[in-house]
């Protein structure tokens, strides 16, 4: 009987996309899917003539891949994870390897990656980033496991991720639910630069009253420098398609409503629970949830119309600058990302390289850039670094655009276009390289209204202090 080299459970687009990379790169795939009428419709179409077989159970899926078995789970991250693999569990041997690639919440894979190993089966739960396109033709991947499972699925981990310069954008992350964190942090890094875009985008556009072709220039010029990254370029495209019916511009026919499935959320949540400041994702996370309040705000609009909508200066120069304080923003937003990873990493034992981590993101993955050849050099250069501002390339850099960056923001609020993750990111920057913020003054009313004590500059000691004299 002829055997295969990996089962993958779970034909959705990127299931789908998952497997005909896998097929492309000469590894033997065996398919399953819960509804069989989309196994069929994949084979007959997408799956034609490839080395590529159908079954209908698991059992049969289990009896024909190559030992250690290897099986990729495609299915909706939760408590489809979990069914999937209790009934896995019943047909597969100790030994043999189940990897979770959908967008898990990492505390998941802790625990199920806990539970799977103590009974002798081997677990990878991995972040898959780059979308459809990313699945097919190389996304970049974000394995966590025991070093014995990555070994099994290095090869065709390898073989199927994106490349830059010939480098394969995989490396083994950490042990248990460590590669779905780095996913978690990827997105939010990625909400973190959509929002930032879009800001630039309000600034320009409602601000400066710049058209879509206007901006589909200014972003096209943008991603030929250091902001040169996938989300530019198809923020550039969008800028240049049309409405067929309407004969305008597509973008302003889009509801202004952003969702969202949970993974920016995570983040934020997760860096509270760590007690690290992440504010231009969160200020992200934020400004979707406000952006779904439309009737409301509609409702507002009218009780606050804003008058004063229009900017007097060189709109070349300020449109230079905008791409300055979108490049400043970005780098705030990054270093928080960072820091969060950086904490995570002793916290639960991770163990993160995040020069390696920045590298498998230059490529196949949203976030991908051209920034994050010098992320990864700058912790290349100086693996204990304490915060990416800190790195002389990234000081420098910040230094230069620091006079435009307040100039841009200064505009906005004059103009009332809202910039919450640009200015979390210029407040995080002056909070972070402040020696003396106000935190004294809340020390003191901590200590007046409840005796919560205090340390002093000039003295050791816990100090309280009968206010009311
Ligand atoms: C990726 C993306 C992807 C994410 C979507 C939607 O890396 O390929 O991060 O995993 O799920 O971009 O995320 P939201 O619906 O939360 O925006």
């Amino acid at each position: 009987m002829e055997l295969y080299d990996i089962g993958l459970i779970g034909l959705a687009v990127m299931g789908q996309n998952l497997v005909l990379n896998m097929e492309r790169n000469g590894f033997k795939v065996a398919v399953y899917n819960r509804t069989r009428a989309t196994t069929d419709g994949f084979i007959r179409e997408k799956g034609a003539g490839k080395q590529i077989k159908a079954v209908y159970s698991l059992k049969d899926l289990v009896g024909l891949l190559k030992r250690p078995r290897k099986v990729f789970l495609m299915v909706k991250a939760g408590p489809p994870v979990d069914e999937m693999i209790q009934q896995l569990k019943t047909l597969l041997q100790p030994g043999d390897l189940i990897i979770d690639g959908g967008n898990s919440f990492f505390q998941d894979t802790e625990r199920r990656s806990r539970e799977i190993e103590s009974e002798g089966y081997l677990y990878i739960g991995t972040g898959v980033s780059g979308g459809e396109e990313g699945a097919l033709k190389g996304p970049s991947i974000m394995p966590g496991g025991s070093p014995e499972a990555y070994i099994l699925i290095e090869p065709i981990m390898k073989a199927i991720a994106a490349k830059v310069n010939g480098d394969p954008c995989v490396t083994h992350i950490g042990p248990r639910g460590s590669g779905h964190y780095v996913k978690m942090i990827h997105n939010a890094i990625e909400y973190g630069d959509m929002q930032l875009i879009a800001e630039a985008y309000d600034i320009l556009h409602r601000g400066l009253g710049l058209s879509a072709q206007e901006l589909h220039q200014v972003f096209s010029q943008w991603n030929e420098g250091p902001l040169s990254s996938y989300l530019i370029e198809i923020t550039s495209d969008i800028f240049a398609l049309t409405d067929g019916e309407t004969g305008q511009p597509l973008v302003d026919r889009i509801l202004d409503s952003a969702g969202q499935k949970g993974t920016g959320k995570w983040a934020s949540q997760n860096a509270f629970d760590l007690g690290i400041p992440i504010p231009t994702i969160n200020a992200a996370v934020e400004a979707r949830n406000l952006s779904a309040f439309k009737r409301e705000r509609e409702k507002a609009s009218s009780t606050f119309p804003v008058t004063s909508l229009s900017y007097s200066g060189n709109r070349r120069t300020f449109t230079e600058e905008t791409g300055d304080a979108l490049y400043a923003s970005k780098i705030c937003s990054y270093a928080q990302g960072l820091a969060l990873l950086r904490a995570a990493s002793s916290e639960y034992q991770y163990d993160l390289n995040l020069a390696e981590i920045a590298r498998i993101w230059r490529g196949g993955c949203i976030i991908r850039a051209r920034f994050l050849d010098d992320v990864s050099r700058a912790y290349q250069e100086d693996p204990d670094l304490l915060n990416l501002i800190l790195a002389p390339f990234f000081r420098e850099a910040l230094l230069q655009r620091q006079k435009a960056w307040r100039r841009v923001l200064k505009t906005a609020i004059e103009l009332a276009v809202p910039v919450p993750a640009m200015s979390a990111s210029l407040a995080y920057f002056d909070s972070y390289r402040s020696s003396r913020l106000p935190a004294n003054l809340i020390q003191a009313q901590r200590d007046y209204f409840g005796a919560h004590t205090y340390r002093r500059i000039d003295r050791e000691g816990i100090f309280h202090t009968e206010w009311k004299k």
